[in-house]
């Protein structure tokens, strides 16, 4: 890991009742990185997003972004610092266009007081044209400037997911916490993802990452970690986590695990 520490993790414990999701995890994004979250199914990759988004309260440990502690901040507070997640299923709103979709998003950020929006100041009309015209950059962007007028409940799911990153992106992260962002899509979905996703990263935007396809993982992150049962049990490059028996053990089971072991060796 090379740049500036953004995001760190601290000793992470996440229990419900009596089942423990995350236990002591730590980890540390560093600035203009892509670290991908990869384990099992219920693994706890989305519990650990949950807490570092403000979704949840963790039972132990410390959340620290570019130098503000979390713990305790409401989701719209973590956002506002420039942590901003997507979600594993999509949540775009369906009755609104797709244009709206975004305007919502950027209204989050709006500096108008509810005072000069109740007078109608013309300071609104210039901001929402300028709002507007945001909005549309982003939508081309990210490639769906043709459906701005159309419903977000029209578009077909792989571009919903990619109206649900646009979102995420008028919010102006500095993070961006990706939720299974290709599950669903199709491969040519998938490869158009992944040319996208580092456009986004050359805006300088970091990226963790929480995904099942490891086509995708394997070629877009700089280093993964591994969970299994809410604790990490393997961290490295790609190509190390690829071979690693830990790694193919959670996933595939001990049997797979001496075969790869004894390619290995052979
Ligand atoms: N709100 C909750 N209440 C109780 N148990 C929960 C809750 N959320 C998650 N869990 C449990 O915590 C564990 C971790 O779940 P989590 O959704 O974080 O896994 P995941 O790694 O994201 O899995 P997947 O790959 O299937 O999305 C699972 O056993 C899950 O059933
Ligand atoms: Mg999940």
């Amino acid at each position: 890991m090379s740049g500036r520490v953004l995001l760190s993790v601290r000793e992470l414990s996440i229990h419900f009742g009596g089942l423990a999701a995350i236990e002591d995890l730590s980890l540390e994004v560093a600035e203009g990185e892509v670290l991908a979250l990869i384990g099992p199914n219920g693994a706890g990759k989305t519990s650990a997003f949950n807490a570092i988004t403000g979704y949840l309260a963790p039972s132990g440990g410390e959340i620290n972004f570019g130098g503000t502690r979390l713990n305790g901040l409401k989701p719209h507070q973590v956002a506002a610092l420039g942590l901003v997640r997507t979600f594993q299923k999509t949540s775009v709103f369906g009755g609104r266009s797709v244009l709206q979709n975004i305007l919502i998003g950027l209204h989050l950020r709006s500096k108008q007081t509810p005072l000069a929006i109740l007078l109608g100041l013309p300071s609104i009309a210039r901001e929402e044209a300028k709002l507007e015209a945001e909005a549309r950059e982003i939508l081309a962007f990210a490639g769906l400037g043709a459906r701005a007028d159309e419903l977000g409940s029209a578009l077909p799911y792989g571009e919903q997911r990619l109206l649900g990153i646009a979102i995420a992106l008028a919010a102006k992260p500095k993070l961006l916490l990706l939720d299974e962002p290709v599950s669903g899509m199709n491969p040519v979905e998938t490869d158009s993802f992944m040319a996208k996703l580092a456009e986004i990263r050359a805006l300088g935007i970091t990226i963790l990452l929480v995904e099942h396809d490891m086509k995708m993982v394997m070629g877009v992150s700089d280093r993964i970690v591994c969970l299994s049962q809410g604790r990490v049990i393997a961290n490295g490059t790609p190509a190390q986590i690829r071979r690693d028996p830990g790694v193919i053990r959670a996933y595939l089971g001990e049997r797979y695990a001496r075969v790869a072991e004894a390619q290995d060796r052979a």
